[in-house]
C-alpha cells in the first residue's frame, strides 16, 4: 500500500529509478483519473505516481479531472501527496529553472469543479485553508532541498490561472500587485481537494520561464520552457531521491 504519491506535472511524466510493481486502473464516483496509478518502489519506499496531464501529455490544465485524481489516490490509501508543478516566475527571485516551495495560493481559475462537497449534503462544509499546504510534508521537502544545497526559494505565493494560454503582461502585472510570486495553471483545485479529503499535500514548483513581460525576451517560447524544465526536473528528481526515504 503506497503511503506517498507524486503527481507529476509538465516535464515529469515518469520517475527514473522507480521499480514498477504494477499499474492500478482506478474508477471513481467522479469519473476517470488522468491515467492508471503507477505503483512502484522508489528508494526503498512504495509510491504511487500519477502524471496529471496523462501519459503522453494530452490533458490540458482546465480539463484535468482533479476530483478523480485526488479521490483515486485517497482510495488507494495514499496519505501524503507531493505535487510537482511547472510555473512562470513573476518576482525577482523566481528565475528559471529554480525550484520554489510555495506556501500560499491565490486561485484565479473559473469553471473548474472544485469541491467534493456539493451534492447530497447533510450540512454545508467549509474546510480551513488558511495554510493551503501541509506543514509537515512541506518542511520535509524544505529540509531535503537545503541538505542538497539546491538554492530553492522557500515561501512564495502561487497564482493559479485558468489557461491553457499564457498570460498577458497586464495580467502578470495584476498578479504581482496581488502579491503573487509565480504563476501556474494546475495548483488549484488540486490543493483544496486534497484538503477536503484530509490528505497531506505540498508542492514543488519548477520555474519554466519568466512570466509575460518579466524576462528580456519579447515572447515566451515552448523551446525555452522545455529547456528550463529539462534542467529543473533533473533537480526535482534529485530532490525526490533524497526526500522519499525520509518520509
Ligand atoms: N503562466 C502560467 N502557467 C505556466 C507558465 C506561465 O508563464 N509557465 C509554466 N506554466
Amino acid at each position: 500500500m503506497a503511503d506517498i504519491a507524486i503527481i507529476g506535472g509538465t516535464g515529469l511524466y515518469s520517475l527514473k529509478g522507480l521499480e514498477i510493481i504494477n499499474k492500478e486502473v482506478m474508477h471513481t464516483p467522479y469519473g476517470e483519473p488522468s491515467g492508471p496509478l503507477v505503483i512502484g518502489v522508489l528508494h526503498g519506499k512504495e509510491v504511487a505516481f500519477l502524471p496529471r496531464h496523462g501519459y503522453g501529455h494530452t490533458i490540458p490544465p482546465h480539463k484535468i479531472n482533479y476530483r478523480a485524481n485526488i479521490w483515486a489516490l485517497k482510495e488507494y490509501g495514499v496519505k501524503n501527496i507531493i505535487a510537482v508543478n511547472a510555473v512562470g516566475g513573476i518576482t525577482e527571485q523566481m528565475a528559471p529553472p529554480r525550484i520554489i516551495i510555495p506556501d500560499q495560493i491565490v486561485d484565479y481559475t473559473w469553471n473548474r469543479v472544485n469541491t467534493y462537497f456539493e451534492e447530497g449534503l447533510t450540512h454545508v462544509t467549509h474546510i480551513d485553508f488558511t495554510h493551503p499546504y501541509c506543514h509537515d510534508l512541506r518542511h520535509k521537502i524544505i529540509d531535503a532541498t537545503r541538505e542538497l544545497n539546491q538554492g530553492a526559494v522557500i515561501g512564495a505565493t502561487y497564482a493559479t490561472t485558468q489557461g491553457p494560454r499564457l498570460e498577458t503582461i497586464a495580467e502578470v502585472t495584476r498578479l504581482e500587485r496581488d502579491g503573487c510570486d509565480l504563476v501556474g495553471m494546475t495548483g488549484m483545485p488540486e490543493a483544496s481537494l486534497a484538503r477536503e479529503l484530509d490528505l497531506c499535500y505540498a508542492a514543488i514548483c519548477v520555474v519554466a520561464n519568466w512570466a509575460a513581460g518579466k524576462g528580456d525576451q519579447a515572447e515566451i517560447t515552448m523551446k525555452e520552457i522545455e529547456n528550463n524544465l529539462n534542467e529543473g526536473m533533473e533537480e526535482v528528481r534529485r530532490l525526490l531521491e533524497h526526500l522519499i526515504p525520509t518520509l
